[in-house]
């Protein structure tokens, strides 16, 4: 199972930026942590991870991933303004569960507007660093359920 994790702009700051709302582990320790708890689920999970400050960047991984099983998605900012990053989901038709280490329904307006929700099957926000693993564990179901 191929599973790709996607991070958009100044999640590279994680650990130093706002430490209050996004927590105080790094980018690198969560995706480290994520690969440990996958392996406490199953050994043929192959992850992935990318992140970009660009959303072209981010549009251009996303087309180039259509043999992926799923993605999780952390949008960033892109989240509540990206229509390029949510067409390009749409577009490849794979599993894809959006992230966020904040709840984003607690903070300000603009950031309750989500584009990618949309072509995403679930939303997982507010745990901090636990938002990737719950994520994880929720899109490994829903790939091994299609399986089925
Ligand atoms: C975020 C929430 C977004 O509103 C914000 O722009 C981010 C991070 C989160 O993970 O909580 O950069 O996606």
């Amino acid at each position: 199972m191929k599973i790709l994790v996607i991070n958009g702009p100044n999640l590279n700051l994680l650990s130093q930026r706002e430490p209050k709302i996004y927590g105080t582990t790094s980018l690198e320790e969560i995706n480290n942590e994520l690969v440990d708890f996958s392996k406490t689920i199953a050994h043929d999970i192959e992850l992935s991870f990318f992140q970009s400050n660009h959303e072209g960047e981010i549009v251009d991984i996303i087309q180039k991933s259509k043999d992926y099983d799923g993605i999780i998605i952390n949008p960033a900012a892109y989240t509540h303004t990206s229509i390029a990053i949510a067409d390009a989901l749409r577009a490849i038709e794979v599993p894809c569960v959006e992230v966020h280490l904040s709840n984003i329904n607690q903070r300000e307006d603009y950031r309750k507007i989500s584009f990618v929700s949309e072509v995403c099957f679930a939303c997982i926000s507010g745990f901090k660093k636990d938002s990737y693993k719950l994520a994880f564990l929720g899109l490994y179901n829903k790939i091994n359920e299609q399986r089925n």
